[in-house]
C-alpha cells in the first residue's frame, strides 16, 4: 500500500507487533488503516467512472477520449489523482499534466499521437492507449507532482464572447461607469475583453485593428444580433486563487497544456492574449473568491455599478462551498448596483438557476430581476445560439 495523506507513514513502516503498545490500540490503527483504504478505493471507483463518461466531454478530441478509456482501467494510473487539489476535474488535470511534460521536451514515442506536437502526421488516436500507460508509468513520479501541485485553470480565449453579449446587454441597462470583476481569471484574458474583435457568423464588432480576433458560430435561423454597445469600463480586476503570471514562461506552458491537442486555433489565440496581457497588464488579485469578495466590493466607489463574470469557475469549487461562493458575489452588491453574469454547465448553476439547456450565459440583474438565461453557449464558445433553438 502506498502512503496517502491520511496515512503518511503508510503500512510499510508500521511498527513490528511486539512494540506495539496494546492490542486494542493495533486493532483500531487496523481498522483506520482499512478504513484509508476503502475510501481510496471507493474514490478510485468514482475516478474510474469520470474517465468512462469523460469521453462525451471532449467533444473535440478523439485523442483525449481514446485515452480515457485507458485511463479508465488502470488503477495505478487512477490513484495518482486520489492526490489532486479540491474541486479539481481529474481528466483535465492528467491529461494536462502529461501534454505539459510533452510541450516541455520528455522524449517518448507517445508524441507522435499528439497533433500538438507533430501536426497532420499525428498517428491514429485509437492506438494511442499502451502508448499512454507507459507513458504514464514511466513518468509517474512528475505526474504525481503536477497533480498535486497544479490546478486546472484553462483560460479559453473565446469565453470573452460570453462576456462582451453581457456587457452589451448590460449597457442597454445601465447608462453609467461598470467595475469589471472576474471570478477565477486565471491569466486574466477576459479582463481585456474589450481589446479583442469579434466575428459571429461574420458579423463584426469591437475594434478594427485589434491584435486578437475571436471567431463563432450563431446556430439561430436569423443574423445574429450586433451585440456591439458596451458600457465603458471604470476599472477591471480578476481574482483567483492561483493568478497565472503570463511573463513566466513555465506558467504559460501550463496553460498552453491544458488546451486539447487538436485545437490549434485555441492555442494560437491564447498566445496573442498573452501577449495582450503582457502589454497590458491586469491585476489579478490572489485568494479565494470566498474570502476576497466580500472586502473587494466594499473597496469600490460606493454606488457605482459592477459587473461580476464568471466562466468555467463555480464547477470547480467543492459542492460544499457553493453556497459561500454565492453569497460572497452577492456581497459584491451590498454597496452598488451588481450585475452578476456567468457561463457555467448546467450541473454548478449559481442559485441552483439551471435552465433546461446544457449550458447558458446567464444574468442577475440588481432590478429584482431573477437569474436569467441570455443565449445557450457551447462550453468553449465555438457556438452560439438563441435559447429557443434545439442544439443537441
Ligand atoms: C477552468 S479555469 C477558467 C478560467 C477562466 N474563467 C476562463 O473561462 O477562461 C477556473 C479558474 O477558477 C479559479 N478558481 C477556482 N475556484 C476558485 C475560487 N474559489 N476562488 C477564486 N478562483 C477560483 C481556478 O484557479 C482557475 O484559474
Amino acid at each position: 500500500m502506498r502512503p496517502s495523506r491520511s496515512d503518511p507513514v503508510g503500512a510499510g513502516t508500521r511498527m513490528p507487533v511486539s512494540t506495539v503498545p496494546g492490542r486494542s490500540a493495533s486493532r483500531k490503527s487496523m481498522r483506520g488503516r482499512v478504513g484509508v483504504a476503502m475510501r481510496e478505493s471507493t474514490e478510485v471507483m468514482r475516478l474510474a467512472d469520470h474517465f468512462r463518461n469523460a469521453p462525451s466531454v471532449f467533444t473535440s478530441s478523439p485523442l483525449y477520449r481514446s485515452l480515457c478509456m485507458s485511463a479508465a482501467d488502470d488503477r495505478d494510473l487512477l490513484e495518482i489523482l486520489t492526490e489532486r487539489r479540491a474541486g479539481q476535474q481529474p481528466s483535465y488535470l492528467l491529461l494536462g499534466a502529461v501534454h505539459y511534460l510533452l510541450l516541455r521536451g520528455v522524449r517518448h514515442r507517445l508524441r507522435d499521437f499528439y497533433p500538438s506536437l507533430v501536426g497532420s502526421a499525428a498517428a491514429d488516436p485509437n492506438d494511442a492507449g499502451p502508448v499512454f500507460l507507459d507513458f504514464c508509468r514511466v513518468h509517474r513520479a512528475e505526474l504525481r507532482r503536477l497533480v498535486r501541485e497544479r490546478l486546472v485553470q484553462t483560460n479559453v480565449v473565446k469565453r470573452s464572447v460570453a462576456l462582451k453579449i453581457a456587457m452589451s446587454v448590460i449597457a442597454d441597462r445601465c447608462d453609467r461607469p461598470v467595475h469589471l470583476i472576474e471570478v477565477g481569471a486565471s491569466a486574466g484574458v477576459h479582463l481585456l475583453f474589450d481589446r479583442y474583435r469579434y466575428v459571429i457568423s461574420g458579423r463584426t464588432s469591437g475594434p478594427a485593428d485589434a491584435d486578437v480576433t475571436i471567431e463563432t458560430k450563431w446556430l439561430g435561423s436569423d443574423l445574429p444580433p450586433a451585440y456591439d454597445r458596451c458600457p465603458p469600463i471604470a476599472g477591471r480586476t480578476g481574482v483567483d486563487i492561483n493568478p497565472v503570471d503570463v511573463t513566466d514562461p513555465d506558467e504559460r506552458l501550463w496553460l498552453r497544456a491544458l488546451v486539447w491537442p487538436e485545437n490549434q486555433q485555441e492555442a494560437d489565440l491564447l498566445s496573442a492574449a498573452f501577449h495582450q496581457l503582457i502589454e497590458y497588464p491586469v491585476d489579478v488579485i490572489a485568494g479565494d473568491a470566498i474570502d476576497i469578495c466580500p472586502s473587494l466590493g466594499r473597496r469600490l466607489p460606493p454606488g457605482e455599478p459592477r459587473v461580476v463574470f464568471h466562466a468555467a469557475t463555480r464547477m470547480h469549487v467543492p459542492p460544499a462551498q457553493r453556497a459561500e461562493f454565492d453569497s460572497a458575489i452577492d456581497s459584491i452588491g451590498e454597496h452598488g448596483p451588481l450585475f452578476h453574469v456567468w457561463q457555467e454547465p448546467s450541473t454548478a448553476p449559481p442559485r441552483g438557476s439551471g435552465t433546461d439547456v446544457p449550458e447558458a450565459l446567464a444574468m442577475h440583474g440588481p432590478d429584482g430581476i431573477d437569474p436569467i438565461p441570455l443565449i445557450q453557449v457551447d462550453g468553449h464558445l465555438e457556438w452560439i445560439a438563441p435559447l429557443t433553438v434545439e442544439v443537441r
